[in-house]
């Protein structure tokens, strides 16, 4: 058995009760370092850990991939949830395995995010640039978002200085294609681990430095009105009689 699992992201009350049993129960538990770290306390001591970095997780999870196919019950934990720019780590997992992995949903930061900013998913577009290959396509997503009037949540690229895509960049690039200066930003930094925000407007963006683990919301200038019903008409108290 081998599964994946969301987890956090950042503190492991976040984690849902079936991962965590799924961890308890586990024999072998393997993910980045970092993520294994948040949810240690719940790993029996009879488990195997697999950590794994960058450069090692191609041999790292064909160990895990062993294991499972050896009849381990394998759990391999994912930051927030493996829906949201954790793709490409389960292709990998899935590569090694040679088959499709059950997965297991987690609480993302974008999720914490809307729950601190207050923004509603059905108005908002998920767009994240932590991922390898082409951005372009993403980029232009981005600024047809803002153009199309939807908020967007959006995760930052944090590495190298060649690739590297952070508020400061996403803030510059939008400017250049022409989104107003003006659109309400925020960033989010380690949430649920003591949280940072910083607001203002996009263009103010420009020139702001953030840490890896953040979290950018972009407002629409035109939020949607309510569309729910209009409240019952008061009947004035005079009127009554
Ligand atoms: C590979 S992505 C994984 C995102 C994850 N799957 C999720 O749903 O949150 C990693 C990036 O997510 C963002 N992130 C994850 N946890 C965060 C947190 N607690 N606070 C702010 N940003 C976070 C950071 O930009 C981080 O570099």
């Amino acid at each position: 058995m081998i599964i994946c699992i969301g987890a956090g992201p950042g503190d492991h009350s976040y984690l849902t009760m079936r991962g965590a049993e799924l961890i308890r129960n586990a024999d072998v538990v393997a993910g980045f370092n970092a993520v294994v770290d948040v949810v240690k306390d719940l790993i029996p001591v009879s488990a195997q850990v697999v950590l794994m970095g960058y450069r090692d997780q191609v041999a790292k999870l064909d160990e895990v991939a062993a294991l499972h196919h050896a009849g381990k019950r394998c759990v391999v934990v994912f930051m927030g949830d493996i829906h949201f720019s954790g793709f490409q780590y389960l292709e990998r997992v899935e590569r090694a395995c040679g088959h499709r992995v059950e997965t297991l949903p987690g609480i993302s930061s974008a999720q914490i995010l809307a729950s601190r900013a207050r923004v509603c998913f059905d108005e908002t577009t998920f767009i994240t640039f932590h991922r390898r290959g082409d951005l372009e396509p993403f980029k232009r997503h981005l600024v047809n978002v803002l153009n199309d009037g939807r908020n967007a949540i959006v995760i930052p690229c944090p590495w190298d200085a060649a690739r590297s895509f952070m508020p400061r960049h996403i803030a510059t690039y939008l400017l250049q294609q022409g989104v107003n200066p003006e659109h309400p930003t925020e960033v989010w930094e380690n949430l649920t681990r003591g949280d940072a925000e910083w607001h203002g407007k996009l263009a103010d963006c420009a020139d702001k430095e953030f840490s890896d683990m953040s979290i950018m919301l972009i407002r629409t200038l035109t939020p949607m009105d309510s569309q729910i019903e209009p409240p019952p008409e008061k009947v004035a108290a005079g009127a009554r009689g």
